[in-house]
């Protein structure tokens, strides 16, 4: 199915799950090179980021310990700015390897929240991973090492992301048909 129907708003296949699974096993075919001789600490951002993280263990073979932090920042189909910490990180960071890995970053607030509180912990070092990237996320001056893709400044659904809670079963990216 190409067009669904999610609330009052509707939806068209953007990105299909093949080629999400095909840039998810790119990136972690890095990362396998990247972290060999480490053990990194994946943190997935809730909840976007469920089958991303997911997924993208499915196709890492080195050794690596998850956790996740729940934040949220939109509200509907916009930006609030405004993050809430639904439930922090209880892991201490200090001295580790941090995949940090989101779903989108859209203004890059949420990004920069997450990579300065990170920071004060003293990690060893940070590496961000996203699934998708908007344009206006390059107004903040936070690294994203991979990302799956960089897609136009329109709303998106699927494969993890939702509106107004729904749409997160959706295998593929969906985009708001306007
Ligand atoms: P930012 O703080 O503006 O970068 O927004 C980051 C968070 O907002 C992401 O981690 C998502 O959870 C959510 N978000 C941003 N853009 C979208 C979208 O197009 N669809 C669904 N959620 C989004
Ligand atoms: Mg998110």
């Amino acid at each position: 199915m190409n067009q669904v129907q999610i609330l009052d708003k509707t939806f068209e296949e953007f990105i299909s799950l093949d080629d999400i699974h095909n840039r998810l096993r790119e990136i972690a075919q890095v990362l396998n090179t990247d972290f060999a001789e480490k053990q990194p600490l994946i943190v997935g951002v809730l909840n976007g980021s469920f089958r991303i993280v997911a997924d993208l263990m499915h196709y890492l073979d080195i050794n690596c310990e998850i956790t996740f932090w729940r934040v949220k920042s939109y509200e509907g189909t916009t930006s609030t700015g405004n993050i809430q910490e639904i439930f922090s990180l209880v892991e201490s960071v200090r001295g580790r390897e941090v995949i940090l890995v989101e779903d989108i970053i859209d203004t890059g607030n949420t990004l920069a929240y997450l990579y300065y509180k990170l920071m004060a912990q003293k990690p060893a070092s940070i590496t961000v991973m996203s699934l998708l990237k908007k344009p206006a996320a390059a107004q903040k001056n936070i690294p994203a090492h991979h990302v799956g893709f960089e897609i136009s400044n329109k709303f998106v659904i699927g494969y993890g992301l939702d509106y107004q809670g729904f749409g997160r079963n959706l295998n593929g990216i969906y985009i708001l048909k306007e």
